[in-house]
């Protein structure tokens, strides 16, 4: 019998990521709180969301918190407070997830996509400036997989041509750049508390972070239906919309971000492991990259992203093995169907990427052997997939 394809598969399995340990870690610690919630009914809002939102500041070294529905409508709301509408521009990478685009749709605005490096697959200040025009308003700055870009060259762009920073932080809870953390760097930073972030709720939530008071009182007031603080409960200021984030997630949300800094100090001895072991495989020619660290960001591995050829047949063969991946993400953001009418330009490096980037799994509660086998295993994978595209070649 070959143990490497049957047994080792069964006993070796390894998820791309763990929810479940990470709610089984911090229940026991959440669980008389949660109980008394449940039974007071005060579900939105309340002093379990300001307790949390106060945490949420301090950690990331900003002033207010405005806890949220989604990470989507953080950027949203956050561009609207800005001012950002219909005739305005706003830069957003080409790598990202499509809510960092919609959300300027949402707010009437117009997406311009700047292409990324190839090594982080950050977007670089040179991309930002290729991709700035007269109408530009701000940039969404992403810290795609948990790493943030060269902040200070992105700054000096943004602050040449007058435009705003809005960080897309959806990755990147705890990442630095030069010591400083994500949250702290733009007029507002936009965070996703999705369930499966480094900072995940038992459903969607998310929250604006910044240090200007007037900005924070107006997202406050759109996610809360126009109301304004101190006005009566029917008093409307303003067409707003509800995204409030619920009481139950932030007493969820206070238990995990105690656990925060152990989990993403796990992750990174987790990516270590991987770069050690996957470093010399790479320079072995068989088509795998690694995506680059640069040396001021505090990576927080939201995802572990490596480039491969064929990654179809990679991913299979990986499959086969028991090893779960993902693709952030398979189309590039201007190729989505409802924002293709806007793209005028090409911008390769991110349409290369999106054909070549394959998330390895990566999680606090993952075990070096884990990591281990599937570094064992994308070898082998790597090995199969070019044996195969060579059996083409001569048939
Ligand atoms: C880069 C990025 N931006 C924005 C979002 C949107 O966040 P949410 O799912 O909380 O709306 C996500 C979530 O997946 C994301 O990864």
């Amino acid at each position: 019998m070959n143990l490497d394809s049957s047994v080792t598969r069964e006993m070796t399995r390894v998820p791309f990521t763990d929810l479940g340990a990470m709610a089984g870690e911090v229940w026991p610690e959440i669980e008389q709180d949660y109980l008394a919630c449940l039974l007071d009914g005060a579900y939105i809002g309340g002093p379990a969301v300001t307790a949390f939102e106060r945490e949420w500041a301090a950690y990331c070294g900003a002033d207010h918190v405005v806890g949220l529905g989604s990470g989507t409508d953080a950027l949203w709301l956050s561009l609207t407070a800005l001012g950002v509408g219909p005739g305005d521009e706003v830069v957003v990478p080409a790598n990202t997830f499509i809510a960092t685009a919609a959300a300027v749709v949402r707010a009437g605005a117009t997406p311009r996509f700047a292409d990324v490096s190839g090594d982080t697959l950050l977007m670089t200040a040179d991309t930002l400036a290729e991709a700035i025009t007269p109408r530009t308003r701000a940039v969404i700055v992403v810290h795609l997989y948990g790493q943030m870009p060269n902040m200070a060259g992105l700054a000096a762009v943004a602050q040449q041509k007058g435009i705003a920073i809005i960080e897309d932080a959806a990755q990147a809870h705890g990442a630095e750049w030069g010591g400083r953390r994500a949250g702290s760097f733009g007029a507002v930073a936009c965070f996703s508390f999705y369930p499966a972030k480094n900072l995940g709720a038992f459903g969607d939530a998310g929250a604006v972070v910044t240090s200007r008071p007037e900005l924070a009182d107006e997202i406050r007031s759109l996610a809360n239906h126009g109301r304004s603080h101190g006005r009566s409960h029917y008093d409307h200021d303003r067409i707003g919309t509800n995204s409030r984030l619920d009481a139950l997630q932030a007493i969820l949300l206070s238990g995990k971000l105690a656990h925060l800094d152990e989990w993403t100090e796990r992750r990174i001895a987790l990516a270590s492991r991987y770069r050690e072991q996957l470093g010399e495989r790479e320079l072995t020619r068989t088509g795998l990259k690694l995506t680059a660290t640069a040396p001021l960001a505090r990576h927080v591995y939201h995802l572990f992203v490596v480039r491969v050829a064929r990654r179809d047949r990679v991913r299979a063969e990986l499959a086969r093995r028991g090893i779960q991946t993902g693709v952030h993400y398979p189309l590039p953001c201007h190729k989505q169907p409802p924002l293709r009418r806007l793209t005028e330009r090409p911008l390769p490096v991110a349409e290369r990427a999106a054909a070549e980037v394959l998330s390895l799994p990566m999680f606090p509660h993952m075990a070096d052997r884990q990591v281990d086998y599937v570094c064992e295993s994308l070898s082998v994978a790597l090995r199969a997939a070019a044996a195969d595209s060579e059996t083409a070649h001569v048939q």
